[in-house]
């Protein structure tokens, strides 16, 4: 089966066609930061208009990566939510549009269960049971995994998400935009040697990330920065202890077979490097294009939804702060 995916929630705007939930035949990004870049961070309107401007453009050069013609795409799967609402109703009516004129099925996919599914493009497969963690811009999930659309949530963020707390911090340090890549990169240059706290919560899996964003901010008000490297070394190391601790922890409690990393900051080479060397439980990390934003992810977690019989009218209406539940 051949899945068209489309992802436009946040500043990229995607397309990607993907066979059999597994194999990308062509994974296709505009990004929009350099427009964002001035601001310093995503312009919802400017983001819809661009993607209005990118999608054809985009899926055209899509199905000619592929040497494919829309008639030959088996269904279409779309990010419906979480996400910014001009951007989501942008790829939505795309698709519902795509979907009328050709007549085949449509299927919504939550962004961040879509994340996810990077973990089933990269070669080796998942065998379930899985620990996820989701690790993105807007959401750090400890997500338990006996199947496909069985999920069980068993922790989460209390406050910022990781990714919020690494682009705050590049503002804070000064390091430009996208902080998160921002940070990455100057923490190779710096030595971790600030002192900072470490966000354990005793007796839950959640993550808490604002306080040692505060203790970062207090240490460059009182002039205690002296190399935003090492800060930045500093503030990464304190962020990837704490999500390597304790997803090895959840993993080992529930006995899984693997550890899937997912989502934006599962792009950050020092998580990456940390996971992969402290634990003793098979990760599987995808390569870096899978992990930030794109429409393969949407493409394959779609196709999987798609195979149980799963599909959305054409009254698919987007839900900007859909939540990702326990279905288990
Ligand atoms: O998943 P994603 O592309 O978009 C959302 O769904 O939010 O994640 C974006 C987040 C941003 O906060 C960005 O700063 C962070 O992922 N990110 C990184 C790295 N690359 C992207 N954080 C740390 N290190 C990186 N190398
Ligand atoms: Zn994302």
């Amino acid at each position: 089966m051949l899945v068209l995916g489309i992802e436009s929630s946040c500043d990229e705007t995607a397309a990607a066609v993907v066979r059999d939930g597994v194999k990308i035949l062509s994974n296709q990004i505009a990004s929009q930061v350099d427009i964002h870049a001035r601001y310093g961070g995503v312009v919802p309107e400017v983001a819809s208009r661009q993607h209005l401007l990118s999608s054809v453009p985009v899926l055209e050069k899509c199905l000619a990566d592929a040497s494919l013609e829309l008639d030959d795409i088996d269904a279409i799967a779309v990010t419906s939510g979480p996400g910014l609402a001009g951007s989501l109703l942008v790829g939505v009516n795309f698709a519902k549009a795509l979907a009328m004129a050709t007549g085949k099925p449509l299927i919504g996919v939550n962004h961040l269960e879509g994340h996810i599914y990077a973990n089933w493009l990269a070669g080796e497969l998942p065998q379930f049971p899985v620990m996820a963690l989701i690790v993105s811009g807007g959401h750090t999930d400890l997500v338990y995994m006996k199947g496909h659309a069985d999920y069980q949530i068993i922790g989460r963020t209390r406050d910022d998400a990781a990714g919020e707390a690494f682009d705050k911090a590049a503002r804070l340090l000064n390091l430009g935009y996208p902080g998160g890549p921002a940070v990455d990169k100057a923490a190779r240059l710096g030595k971790p040697g600030l002192k900072l706290p470490r966000a354990v919560i005793r007796g839950s899996h959640d993550f808490s990330f604002s306080g040692l964003k505060t203790a970062l901010y207090r240490l460059v008000e009182t002039g205690q920065v002296t190399s935003p490297n090492d800060a930045a070394a500093s503030f990464q190391e304190a962020v990837v202890k704490v999500l390597v601790s304790k997803t090895i922890a959840a993993a080992d409690e529930y006995g899984v077979n693997q550890i899937l990393l997912a989502g934006g900051v599962a792009a950050n080479s020092r998580l990456r490097e940390r996971m992969r060397e402290e634990s003793p439980i098979p990760v599987l990390i995808p390569p870096l294009p899978l992990c930030t934003d794109n429409a393969a992810v949407i493409a394959s977690c779609g196709y999987f939804h798609l195979i149980r019989g799963e599909r959305s009218g054409l009254d698919l209406n987007v839900y900007p702060s859909m939540p990702f539940v326990s279905t288990a």
